[in-house]
């Protein structure tokens, strides 16, 4: 078999295959705390499950969900985006969902780079945005998200060679794996950089509402001119812990959803109807539940945080997403650490080096399960220590 050579410098993805890993090594017996899960470990709100659960039954909600009006879902994308953000989007033109932000997140390269373009990707930075750029066979040039700088890219430090060759740039905030949030004033200089160097703006928000301390984090489309330049992805994965259910979607620039609903015309069938009629349910329904997860995921990034503290880990206390990023001690690369605790205390931590070069001397703990057991995994990290 040929496989492509755009294909060669595509990665596995190794959190999966740790998953695998660490699930072969519970059924042996070892009792492994994974801190590198990246789903919410609560359920969706009942009444949503009520609404799926109903909709199931329909017999003649299985067909393609090409044959039922797709109108409500972006209606209720577009009523969402106007309470939470107080954006205006036009549901016929600056909306379209998507099977999770994932499925946008791919397909966006497709639409805005040929064979050879440059995208600015920030490093660390979710791999799949390098992946994507990679399947079009663009080039991927990084900008380094550091401490100095609060994890934004200092977009006055992009060599003016690359601003005025990239067609896109990436941006994530509230930022896997950092926690980092960004401020009005990054996003008015973004916009700005943007119509300057006439460069895309993908804004990856995925985890907009797990945040901390009583401070929803911001959109990038809040601010003037950002539909001019660049689309956001969002998705109820995180927001509505629903990871499995696949529906996400892309706002913004009319020119971009038109090129993007273009290419998933050809390469899915859309959202199961079930789902989507569940969807709509859940931005439109109360976000209560909300306000006493994060109350739950911040008092267990406290617990962590105070925890590593103790043992002597550097951490960064995250404003938002249910990540910690912390420095490995001295002397370890990220993978020794990471790989060395594993080995020796069953407590699974992805190596920052993962996510990019600059992501090496960090690790990445994601605090998805209860306290208790977090206390454990800090617990049993000190000993290694
Ligand atoms: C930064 C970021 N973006 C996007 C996604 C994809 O989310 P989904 O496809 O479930 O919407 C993830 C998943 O972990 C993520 O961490």
């Amino acid at each position: 078999m040929q496989i492509a050579r755009r294909m060669e410098p595509l990665k596995g993805v190794l959190v999966m295959e740790m998953n695998m890993r660490l699930a072969k090594m519970k059924q042996e017996g070892k009792d492994v705390i994974n801190l590198g899960i990246g789903d919410p470990d609560f359920n969706p709100p009942g009444p949503l499950l009520n609404v799926l659960q109903e909709a199931i039954g329909h017999l003649d909600y299985h067909h393609y969900p090409s044959f039922y009006p797709q109108q409500p879902l972006k209606d209720a994308i577009a009523s969402w985006y106007k309470r939470r953000f107080h954006v205006d989007l036009d549901p016929g033109r600056e909306v379209l969902p998507l099977l999770g932000s994932t499925d946008g997140l791919f397909m966006v390269h497709l639409c805005l780079l040929d064979s050879g373009d440059l995208a600015l990707v920030p490093d660390p930075s979710y791999p799949s945005y390098e992946a994507g750029v990679q399947v079009t066979g663009g080039q991927v040039q990084k900008m380094p998200l550091q401490r100095e700088n609060e994890f934004l890219p200092d977009l006055e430090a992009i060599p003016a060679e690359a601003a005025k060759k990239a067609k896109m740039i990436w941006i994530n905030y509230p930022n896997n794996p950092t926690g980092a949030t960004a401020t009005p004033e990054f996003y008015r200089k973004l916009i700005a950089w943007a119509k300057a160097y006439e460069v895309t703006v993908v804004s990856d928000n995925a985890y907009s509402e797990v945040y901390f301390d009583n401070r929803p984090p911001v959109s990038f489309l809040e601010f003037s001119g950002a539909k001019e330049v660049g689309v956001e992805l969002h998705s109820l994965s995180k927001s509505y812990n629903c990871c499995g259910w696949r529906v996400g979607m892309a706002v913004g620039n009319p020119d971009l959803i038109a090129a993007l609903s273009k290419i998933k015309a050809h390469s899915d069938r859309g959202i199961f109807y079930p789902m989507q009629l569940a969807a709509i349910n859940a931005l439109n329904s109360s976000e209560d539940f909300m306000e006493k997860r994060n109350q739950i995921f911040q008092e267990r990034r406290d617990v962590l945080v105070a925890g590593l503290n103790k043992i002597g880990l550097k951490v960064y206390p995250p404003k938002a997403t249910f990540y910690l990023w912390a420095r490995v001690p001295e002397g370890y690369s990220s993978q020794d650490f990471c790989f060395k605790a594993l080995e020796q205390t069953n407590v699974w931590m992805v190596p920052g080096s993962l996510y990019g070069r600059y992501g090496e001397g960090y690790l990445r703990i994601a605090f998805t399960h209860p306290v208790k057991r977090l206390a454990e995994a800090v617990e049993r990290l000190q000993g290694f220590r």
